[in-house]
C-alpha cells in the first residue's frame, strides 16, 4: 500500500449518472477461499478487484491453488479439495482485511500444516481472541501477540472436535471462522449469535454443495463435508453504494442510479436508516444476482431530519456508520446511535474517528462508549486524518460536497482495499475531489 496519498475535496456540482458499483467484498472473499476448497473448477463473475480479497486471492495461490484471470474482476479457480491445500514456511499476508485473516484463522487451524498469518499496521491492532478463544474450545491451537492481536500462529495437525457456540458479539467474520474449522471437525458444529449477521458462509456453503442447516442467528453443520464446484455472481457492494447514497441524499439537485446493488437483508441497515430520515431511494428492476437480492436504487436529494438510530439495525449497517454519520451530519436535528461499540474495533475506532474528523469541520458530537450523538450544522473546511481507514476517507468525500471550503483528507490510500476507482467514479458523478 503506497501511503501518503491525500484527497484535496469541496463541493462540486449536483450528482448525476447511472455508476456501476464493485463487486461485495465479503462475498468476494468467500468465493475465492470456498472455490480454492471445493473439488473441481468454479468461475467467479464480478469479483472485487480491492487490495483486501486480492491479498486473500494470493495466500490462496500460495497454498497452491491455481488461480487464473482471465479479466478484471474475473476468477478460475483450480479447487484442490478440502484436503489439497499445501503448507507455505512464508507468513502469509492479509493485508488490512479483518475477513481474510479471521475466516483463514479458522480454515487453517485444521490443517496438518503450520502457518502464520500476518497484516498491515491497522489489522496488526485488531482484537484476534473473539476467533482464537472459541477455535481453542475445538482444539485448535493458534498463538496470538499478547495483547491478542496479529500476527497468528497456527500449529496445524490438530484433531479439531464440534462445538455448540454463542458468539459473545454479532460477528460474521467469527460465525464463518467457526463453520470453515467445523467442514474438518468431528461431529457437529453449532453457531448461534446474540444478533442474526450477514449469512454468506452458509449461503454458499450450500451453493457448493455442503449439507448445512441455518436460519436467521443459527448455523450448524457436520464435520467431513466435501465442496462441489460451482459458479459464482458476486453482487454490487451495498457498503460502497452506501457512499453515493448519502452524498446524493445531502447534495442539492442530484439524482443517480447505482445498478444492481447487493440487498442481502442483512445489510441493508443503512437503507432503512436513510428512509427514516427521509431519504427519497426507489428500488427498480429487482432481481436475484448469485443466489442474492439486487435491485437498481435510485436516489435523489431529500431533506433529511435526525433519527434515534434502531439498536437493532445496528449489526445490518455495521460498515456503514462512517456514512451514515455524515448523513447526520447534515439533517435537521440530532442523530443519535447506541449500542455500536463493535465500531471501536473495526479498521480504526470509527466512533472516535469520525466524531473527530466531524468536530474538524465544525460540528458538536457527544461521544459515548458505545455511540454518539451528531448534532448537525454547517459544515466548514479543514484537514481530516482517515487513520488509514478506507471508510473514514470515503465518508469525508462525501461530507466536503456539504463543505463551505476545503477538506484535505490524509492517507486515502487505502480506499483501495474496498473500493478502488471511488475517486474517478465520484469525480465523474460530480464531487469536487482531486
Ligand atoms: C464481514 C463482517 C463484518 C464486517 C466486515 C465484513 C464479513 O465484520 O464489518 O466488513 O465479511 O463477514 P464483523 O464480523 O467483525 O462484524
Amino acid at each position: 500500500m503506497s501511503m501518503g496519498k491525500h484527497w484535496q475535496a469541496r463541493a462540486g456540482t449536483p450528482l448525476r449518472g447511472t455508476l456501476a458499483i464493485p463487486g461485495d467484498k465479503s462475498v468476494s472473499h468467500r468465493s475465492i477461499m470456498f472455490a480454492a476448497l471445493a473439488d473441481g473448477v468454479s468461475k467467479i463473475d464480478g469479483f472485487l478487484e480491492g487490495e483486501d480479497t486480492r491479498a486473500t486471492a494470493a495466500i490462496f495461490a500460495r497454498l497452491g491453488v491455481q488461480i487464473e484471470t482471465p479479466s478484471p474482476s474475473q476468477r478460475i479457480v483450480h479447487g484442490v479439495g478440502i484436503d489439497g491445500l499445501r503448507g507455505c514456511d512464508a507468513a502469509l499476508d492479509c493485508g488490512n482485511a479483518g475477513t481474510g485473516m479471521r475466516l483463514l484463522a479458522g480454515l487453517l487451524a485444521a490443517q496438518s500444516f503450520d502457518s502464520t498469518l500476518v497484516g498491515d499496521a491497522s489489522l496488526s491492532k485488531r482484537p484476534m481472541r473473539r476467533v482464537t478463544l472459541p477455535l481453542a474450545k475445538m482444539g485448535a491451537r493458534i498463538d496470538t501477540e499478547g495483547d491478542g492481536t496479529p500476527p497468528l500462529r497456527i500449529h496445524g495437525g490438530q484433531a479439531l472436535v464440534g462445538i455448540d457456540h454463542t458468539l459473545e458479539v454479532a460477528s460474521a467474520q467469527v460465525k464463518s471462522a467457526l463453520l470453515l474449522a467445523g467442514l474438518y471437525a468431528q461431529g457437529e458444529t453449532v453457531v448461534r449469535e446474540p444478533h442474526p449477521t450477514r449469512d454468506y458462509t452458509e449461503r454458499m456453503l450450500a451453493a457448493f454443495g455442503v449439507d448445512i442447516d441455518f436460519s436467521p442467528g443459527y448455523a450448524r453443520l457436520r464435520g467431513g463435508q466435501r465442496l462441489r464446484a460451482t459458479d459464482v455472481a458476486v453482487p454490487a457492494d451495498v457498503s460502497s453504494a452506501a457512499f453515493f447514497l448519502v452524498a446524493a441524499s445531502i447534495v442539492p439537485g442530484s439524482e443517480l442510479r447505482l445498478r444492481q446493488v447487493g440487498l442481502n437483508p442483512r445489510r441493508t441497515g443503512l437503507l432503512a436508516a436513510l428512509r427514516m430520515m427521509g431519504a427519497d431511494i426507489r428500488e427498480e428492476h429487482a432481481g436475484v444476482h448469485g443466489g442474492e437480492p439486487v435491485a437498481d436504487l435510485v436516489v435523489r436529494h431529500a431533506p433529511l431530519r435526525g433519527i434515534e438510530v434502531p439498536e437493532a439495525l445496528v449489526p445490518d449497517m455495521i460498515d456503514e456508520f462512517p456514512a451514515l454519520f455524515v448523513a447526520a451530519a447534515c439533517a435537521e436535528g440530532p442523530t443519535v446511535v447506541r449500542g455500536a461499540a463493535e465500531l471501536r474495533v473495526k479498521e480504526s475506532d470509527r466512533l472516535g474517528v469520525m466524531a473527530a474528523g466531524l468536530r474538524t469541520l465544525g460540528l458538536q458530537v457527544d461521544e459515548t462508549p458505545d455511540g454518539a450523538t451528531i448534532h448537525p450544522g454547517p459544515l466548514g473546511s479543514g484537514v481530516i486524518e482517515s487513520y488509514d481507514d478506507h471508510r473514514i476517507a470515503m465518508a469525508f468525500a462525501v461530507a466536503a460536497q456539504r463543505s463551505s471550503g476545503a477538506v484535505q483528507i490524509r492517507d486515502v490510500a487505502t480506499v483501495a482495499t474496498s473500493f478502488p476507482g471511488f475517486d474517478v467514479l465520484a469525480r465523474g458523478a460530480g464531487f469536487g475531489l482531486s
